[in-house]
């Protein structure tokens, strides 16, 4: 049996809090003469080794000095089921059944610090059931495409609310003795050539929006790796980017950790190697071999990689590794991360409209549920973040048991399900309820029978939305066009019965235009993990007020939305040739590096450009005046609440405001008070209202609080692209303080 070197977590976290060290980066310094005492008696082989994939999901140790190997796992809202040592194919196992989380969108939609802490403690919890050191996660991109396919795995539009949850995400896992992988490092906001694309957008937006939650899950949060991201950033792909993993990652941010490469996102020895990667997922055709010539040759220096150890080695020392004879013993899926999963998806359901339909009524005895979105369980797919969960409490599952035995549920799919790219050999037997195109109209058939069971009701509820297929990492959506014939389908059941609420299953926004007038009720059910379905019932019954609020504006029109109306995407030259497609064609597999890298240089370079700058989501919606569909930060409850007697003060270091806030309703609710803040007679050019200060805020029905909020004055800053660094302009600022962003109740003016 190998001896085991490692360093009790509890006993690293102590000497960190006798020690004198401040930053939670600088705690991962602690062992560091440890460390170099362990560098001094490694090969340059052995070191070479740490500096590239072992395995599909691992990366090595040092065996002879009982240094463990570091595990990976996959999902940002579940630890991915194992899979085969040389790729991503099941490996088979049954105790790595998960808790399937809500997905990230849903997340953002509880706009609460309180669940992103406790979510991470339940991710932190699985991985180490399943001996993982480093959880893949959390995902915290802006979403600045509508079309995004990603758009679920990440959190918001918005850098503050995104910033706010990724801290809290990143605490909760790593409290739990596990490392975070913060990704995907950085402006990675599209899957269309996600491989190769060159984001190409000014420092100031870069600063202010794109890094915004990366700078605190990494300052504050102390996140121990981070993932460079498939594209490129002005120029230079992420996995060698100078600027961003050099200069801001570690120079600005004292990072001390390491970063690893999204699989396939290494692109060269030389560039990797001098500008910041410390681990090659996978492979070793650059950080393997040739790192060991190039130190030959004096390309490079047998420092360097001494300084990459390090940093792997210093994760390594802060995250105990799990003995082989103990990981996996245990199914993965524990009940009080069960239940972090439950009260997660309980926040997280927005309630978009209701007119007189929610809470369902006691004298509703028959409801009629259509649509497979009740049926079709939504923990797998999407690619790189799908989860085998122990069990999922599907909406129709969920609204049954919570009916009981005295109102009857009936069901009826509805409209054919767009099963997106197939992955294998079409069936011998086409499946009845799959359609062939996701913009085929709906069935005859499933439409008569939908609408003869919502006739006889006394309520329908109308499930539509998309799938795990249509909203997946790798491509983006064409549109965000409800599928399959849906629209139809809910006129024809709201010509047969008005009694209609729509739930609507997505991660991502959707067109509503033709939904919204005849949904009397609507609410986001989002990709709401192993209970969405109990959850979503609760809801729907009444037991809870809904609370949550959308992380992203719904814009009437995809057009309307600031990349679309700027011109910025889709590529208007539609430079083709993804890269990373292109990179696992069976034929570019097979070609030496040479030839490889010679075909890669080959390909057309697809660029994104940011000219809409920092006016992403709501901020460009607000300051052009185009009124969205469903705004951000907006969600109704069953209660109303009443807003008053707003203070403010300007503090040393802080805008801190009060306010007295009443739930003048007759049950308990939730409420997500929001506080932007408008610029008055600025010089320096801002959007219309950016978000600043949020809480989640739990009365009794009936009962007042005095909030309290605060603006750290260092989040009033802007970057000064003259003197490139943060700037705070003195001036006159609107507190904007309110339920949503165009759901403003009080205003006070402050000068800083
Ligand atoms: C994928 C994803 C990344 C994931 C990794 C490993 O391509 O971009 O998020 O963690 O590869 O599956």
């Amino acid at each position: 049996m190998t001896k085991r070197f490692f360093f009790p977590a509890g006993v690293a976290l102590l000497l960190a809090a006798c020690s004198t060290v401040q930053s939670p980066q600088d705690r991962l310094t602690v062992n560091d003469q440890k460390i170099d005492a362990i560098i001094a008696q490694m090969t340059l082989e052995e070191k070479v080794e740490m500096l590239h994939s072992k395995t599909n999901m691992s990366s090595a140790g040092v065996e002879r000095l009982g240094i463990a190997d570091m595990h990976y796992a996959d999902g940002p809202f579940g630890i991915r089921e194992e899979g085969q040592p040389n790729g991503f194919m099941s490996a088979g196992w049954t105790l790595d059944s998960a808790t399937y989380f809500p997905t990230g969108s849903a997340l953002a939609a509880t706009w609460s610090k309180e669940m992103a802490y406790l979510y991470g403690t339940g991710m932190g919890t699985e991985a180490r059931l399943r001996g993982k050191d480093v959880i893949l996660g959390p995902a915290v991109n802006i979403q600045r495409l509508p079309v995004g396919g990603r758009t679920y795995e990440y959190l918001s539009e918005d850098p503050i609310l995104s910033a706010a949850l990724a801290l809290e995400y990143t605490k909760g896992v790593q409290d739990k003795g596990t490392a975070v992988c913060i990704k995907h490092f950085a402006v990675n906001n599209q899957e269309t050539n996600r491989g190769s694309v060159d984001a190409q957008l000014d420092e100031r937006t870069l600063r202010e929006i794109y890094l915004k939650p990366f700078e605190r899950a990494v300052i504050e949060g102390g996140a121990m790796s981070v993932m460079p991201a498939y594209n490129k950033v002005n120029g230079d792909y992420c996995s060698e980017n100078e600027h961003l993993l050099n200069e801001i990652l570690r120079g600005e941010w004292g990072f001390k950790g390491f970063t690893v490469s999204d699989w396939g996102g290494t692109h060269s020895t030389m560039g990797a190697m001098l500008h910041g990667l410390n681990v090659q997922m996978t492979g070793s055709n650059y950080l393997g071999q040739p790192v060991i010539d190039s130190i030959a040759t004096g390309a490079l220096t047998e420092a360097l990689v001494d300084e990459k150890v390090r940093q792997i080695l210093r994760v390594r020392f802060a995250i105990e590794a799990v003995p082989e004879d103990v990981a996996n013993t245990k199914m993965t899926s524990q009940p009080e991360c069960q239940d972090i999963a439950k009260k997660v998806a309980e926040r997280s359901i927005v309630l978009l409209k209701n007119e007189g339909m929610l809470p369902i009524a006691k004298e509703v005895k028959k409801i009629a549920v259509i649509g497979q979105n009740a049926v079709l369980k939504t923990q797998s797919g999407g690619m790189g973040a799908g989860v085998k969960a122990l069990y999922e409490v599907t909406p129709l599952e969920g609204i049954r048991k919570r009916a009981g035995a005295d109102v009857e549920v009936t069901y009826a799919p509805g409209y054919k399900n767009f099963p997106g790219r197939r992955w294998g050999p079409a069936p011998a037997e086409p499946n009845p309820l799959e359609a062939a195109a996701i913009d085929e109209p709906a069935d005859p058939a499933l439409l008569t029978e939908a609408v003869a069971l919502a006739k006889d009701a006394d309520l329908v509820i109308f499930f539509g939305g998309t799938n795990k297929s249509i909203e997946t990492e790798g491509s983006d959506r064409q549109n965000i066009d409800l599928p399959t014939g849906q629209n139809e389908v809910v006129a024809a059941l709201h010509e047969a019965n008005p009694k209609l609420v729509t739930v609507l299953i997505s991660g991502g926004p959707t067109d509503l235009r033709q939904l919204e007038p005849v949904s009397p009720a609507i609410v986001q059910g989002w990709w709401n993990g192993t209970e969405g379905g109990t959850a979503l019932a609760e809801v729907l019954f009444g037991d809870i007020a809904p609370s949550g609020k959308l992380p992203f504006t719904f814009p009437a029109r995809l057009e309307d939305s600031p990349a679309y109306a700027m011109g910025n995407f889709p590529d208007p030259n539609g430079a083709g040739g993804d890269l990373f497609s292109l990179m696992f064609r069976p034929d570019v597999l097979k070609m030496s590096p040479e030839e490889r890298q010679k075909f890669i240089d080959s390909l057309p370079k697809p660029v994104s450009k940011y000219t809409e700058r920092f006016y992403v989501g709501y901020r460009w919606f607000d300051t052009k005046d185009v009124k969205p569909m469903y705004a951000f930060g907006h969600g109704l409850s069953y209660v109303e609440f009443e807003y008053d007697d707003l203070k403010a003060v300007v503090g040393k270091d802080a805008v801190k405001i009060s306010f007295k806030l009443e739930n003048e309703g007759s049950m308990p609710a939730d409420e997500v008070v929001q506080l932007y803040v408008h610029r008055i007679d600025s010089k320096v050019e801002w959007p219309a209202k950016e978000l600043k200060a949020f809480q989640h805020v739990s009365l009794a029905a009936g009962e007042t609080k005095v909030v309290n909020l605060e603006i750290p004055l260092k989040d009033l800053r802007y970057w000064n692209e003259t003197t490139n660094a943060w700037d705070l302009e003195h001036g006159k600022l609107q507190l904007l303080l309110g339920s949503a962003s165009d759901d403003i109740r009080e205003t006070a003016e402050v000068t800083i």
